[in-house]
């Protein structure tokens, strides 16, 4: 396992482009970042494998993309109007408010601190004495909405508030009948989603790990109650199956983690978490697979008046189908591939080296072209090879300036599998250098080959 800092990776992410603090200009704006170049390219990048993995490469999945901004009602079906909330303390001198739960895991109380109550949270506080960051003591523990509200209109009153979407998967429990009717399906059957959600975090840390912005990456698998449990463990190594197949995350950095009665969130009957261990961080939450009954289709069912049940074209049997839902925060998984990918590693004595080991799937740029000088018609030709491979459609980077071990120790932390070196055979023989990023194996290889030895994936 690695135990690489979070300081290690926000000054790497930064400092590398794939990850920017959003508005730096003006100083920040707490817990909102941008994806930089290499990030945004990344990031595509998982969205594509996370597509492939949930809904291309399976026959019994279609995906939808909802808006942001849904019926005020939709919040209160689900629970979010009345229920979301965390438990709140305020420092008496200076009114900043923190999470109570985390206050209590700072103190090394308890792991896991956020299915306390009020009262009890209130009791850990005076009995073990815990004091706010600033020193000051703490209010009693009140509940606090993360639901992030705002006004659409052109006046601003009770009529008029919005909701961001707290939650991705609200879209499918809505679409749910559209879906089936226009795609005809038959259960079981699931419909995915990558979409943005908000909420308004009062304990923004960790960089990226809890952030009011972020997106999640939904499964919402619809069955026919007697089948839940089944697709419910199916699903479950599946997910899994994603991280260390697809992903390429080593086993040793994941685990599961159930969820005790008292902690487990008022829509499920059973909740597991898949966890990453985010270097030196330790183990914390990266998805959350939940059991979900038939619990959305009757409250919005209740709520809008309409009928959302399925009626089984072979027993004739009608019913609001279970929900197995599959949950993971993109903006997480993110981090992960971050902790996960990020080496250091000893090149010879007194040389070290850092290496972005993304799979080649995941990697930023396929390659990088690196022409040996500007001069005698080297740049022009890597310029040209250049320009060829970006038309086939293969993301590559160029890189003309410092010396070639320079340029490939920059490419070996932005990620890059191969390094393509033009030198002066390259002008008599039309051929180049390949240097692997892992090995730093070098190759010679044809330009008229170039294309399809990088589309075959050989990594
Ligand atoms: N629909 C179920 C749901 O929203 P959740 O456990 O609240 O469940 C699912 O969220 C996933 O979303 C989490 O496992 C986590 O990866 C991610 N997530 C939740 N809150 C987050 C936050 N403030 N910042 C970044 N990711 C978050």
């Amino acid at each position: 396992m690695s135990k690489v800092s979070l300081d290690e990776i926000v000054k790497f992410s930064k400092r590398k482009g794939f990850v920017y603090p959003s508005s730096e200009i003006y100083g920040g704006f707490a817990a909102t970042y941008d994806f930089g170049p290499l990030g945004a390219l990344l990031k595509k990048n998982l969205e594509k494998q996370w597509r492939y993995w949930n809904i291309t490469k399976r026959t019994d999945m279609e995906e939808i993309e909802g808006a942001i901004f849904m019926h005020p009602k939709v919040w209160e079906a689900s629970g979010h109007v009345g229920g979301f909330s965390d438990l709140l303390v305020e420092d008496t001198e200076t009114k900043k408010r923190y999470r109570a739960d985390h206050l209590i895991e700072d103190a090394g109380i308890m792991e896991n601190a956020g299915a306390l109550t009020a009262e009890e949270i209130d009791k850990i506080i005076i009995e073990k004495g815990i004091k706010s960051p600033d020193g000051n003591s703490l209010s009693s523990a009140k509940a606090f909405n993360l639901l992030v509200k705002t006004h659409l209109g052109p006046v601003e009153n009770d009529t008029t508030i919005a909701y961001l979407k707290g939650e991705s998967c609200q879209n499918i429990y809505v679409d749910w009948k559209q879906v089936v009717e226009t795609t005809r399906r038959k259960l079981p059957f699931g419909i995915a989603q990558i979409g943005k959600v908000f909420r308004n975090e009062i304990t923004v840390k960790q960089f990226m790990f809890r952030t009011r912005e972020f997106e999640q990456m939904d499964v919402q698998y619809f069955c026919h109650p007697n089948e839940a449990d089944k697709f419910y463990e199916e699903w479950k190594n599946y997910r899994f199956d994603f991280y260390t197949q697809s992903l390429g995350f080593s086993q040793d950095n994941l685990r599961w983690r159930q969820h005790d009665e008292d902690e487990r969130v008022f829509y499920a009957t059973d909740a597991w978490d898949i966890d990453y261990c985010f270097g030196a961080l330790g183990f914390k939450e990266m998805e959350g697979l939940h059991h979900r009954g038939s619990y959305d289709l009757d409250q919005h069912s209740k709520f809008s008046g309409q009928d959302l049940t399925y009626l089984d074209p072979y027993t004739n049997e009608r019913f609001n189908p279970f929900i197995v839902e599959c949950s993971g925060g993109f903006t997480r998984i993110f981090l992960a591939m971050m902790f996960e990918y990020y080496s250091e590693e000893q090149v010879k004595e007194g040389e070290t080296r850092i290496v972005f080991k993304a799979p080649y799937n995941l990697a930023p740029y396929k390659c990088a072209i690196l022409p040996l000088m500007k001069k005698d018609g080297l740049g022009d030709k890597a310029k040209e090879i250049f320009a060829s491979l970006r038309t086939q459609g293969i993301m590559c980077n160029f890189d003309e300036s410092g010396s070639v071990g320079k340029r490939y120790r920059r490419q070996d932390e932005n990620g890059t599998p191969w390094c393509i070196t033009i030198d002066y055979d390259t002008l008599n023989d039309e051929t180049v250098t390949i240097r692997h990023r892992d090995t730093m194996v070098q190759e010679r290889v044809g330009i008229s080959e170039l294309g399809e030895w990088l589309n075959s994936e050989k990594f």
